[in-house]
């Protein structure tokens, strides 16, 4: 598949999913422009593609939280290509281990519902007004399992992978039939940076069973290369060895 002249905005790209689909993309030709906000780690990232592939990656240091950053990133993005086609939704972060509800404070709260439900909201919304103004687009949300099944102690990331879930599918509905496509895909675990972050250390043994990001990767292609009349609302997608 030729992605050349195609302007891709990734999300989360300094790391794992959002990292793997912004390799996957360029490699594939398109411009991409790749969103997190620690902006050494980022430039690190890049630097880590192979010189070929990371020559089209741009990155820009970008909150996805911040209505102001997330604007400023998208209209870098058309100043200096002129347009979107392509919107990977991959930032996120989890929380740091199972809790119940009467453990959490608001600020946890805060951190995972701005970063996965607003983030998603701020970066589609002003994508699709790019993207509107030409009738051609596609955006891409990365959910989780934890979309469709919420455990006991997963409240705050299945409350904001529910409600990106909901989000996902009215953007859907309301561009049905549109030049823009949109769609989800729900992973169970996968071997990235997310599980460092957890308070009880996750061993090699079980990161060896996980998805891997280029498999996300691997689907965010398909789903980019399906014929324009067929529409996949969301592909699940979970390791056969765990
Ligand atoms: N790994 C899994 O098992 C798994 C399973 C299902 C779904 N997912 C979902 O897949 C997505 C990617 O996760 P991952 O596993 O690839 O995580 P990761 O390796 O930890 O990468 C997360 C990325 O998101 C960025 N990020 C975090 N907060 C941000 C913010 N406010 N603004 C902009 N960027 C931000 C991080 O960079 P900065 O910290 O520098 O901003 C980093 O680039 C998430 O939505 C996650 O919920 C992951």
């Amino acid at each position: 598949m030729d992605f050349t002249g195609k302007v891709a905005v990734v999300t989360g790209a300094s790391s794992g999913i959002g990292l793997a689909a912004a390799k996957m993309l360029s490699k594939h030709g398109a411009y991409v422009i790749s969103l997190a906000r620690d902006e050494g780690n980022l430039r690190k990232s890049i630097d880590s593609i192979e010189a070929d592939v990371r020559k089209n990656i741009t990155g820009i240091a970008t909150d996805v939280r911040d209505e102001a950053s997330v604007k400023q990133a998208i209209e870098q993005t058309v100043s200096m290509y002129g347009q979107i086609d392509i919107l990977i939704n991959a930032a996120g972060v989890s929380m740091p281990g199972k809790q119940l509800l009467q453990e959490i404070e608001l600020k946890q709260w805060q951190r995972i519902m701005e970063t996965n439900l607003t983030g998603t909201f701020l970066m589609s919304r002003e994508a699709l007004l790019r993207m509107n103004e030409r009738n051609s687009g596609y955006i891409i949300n990365i959910l989780s399992t934890a979309a469709f099944q919420a455990g006991g102690g997963d409240s705050i990331y299945s409350a904001s992978k529910y409600g990106a879930r909901a989000l996902t599918e009215s953007m859907i509905s309301a561009s049905r039939r549109s030049g823009v496509r949109v769609s989800s895909i729900s992973p169970g675990a996968v071997d990235t940076n997310i599980w460092s972050h957890k308070l009880e250390p996750v061993s090699q043994e079980s990161r060896d069973t996980m998805l891997k990001p280029g498999d996300i990767a691997d689907i965010i292609l398909f789903l980019l290369t399906r014929p324009r009349a067929v529409h996949i609302d969301n592909i699940t997608v979970t390791s056969w060895d765990r």
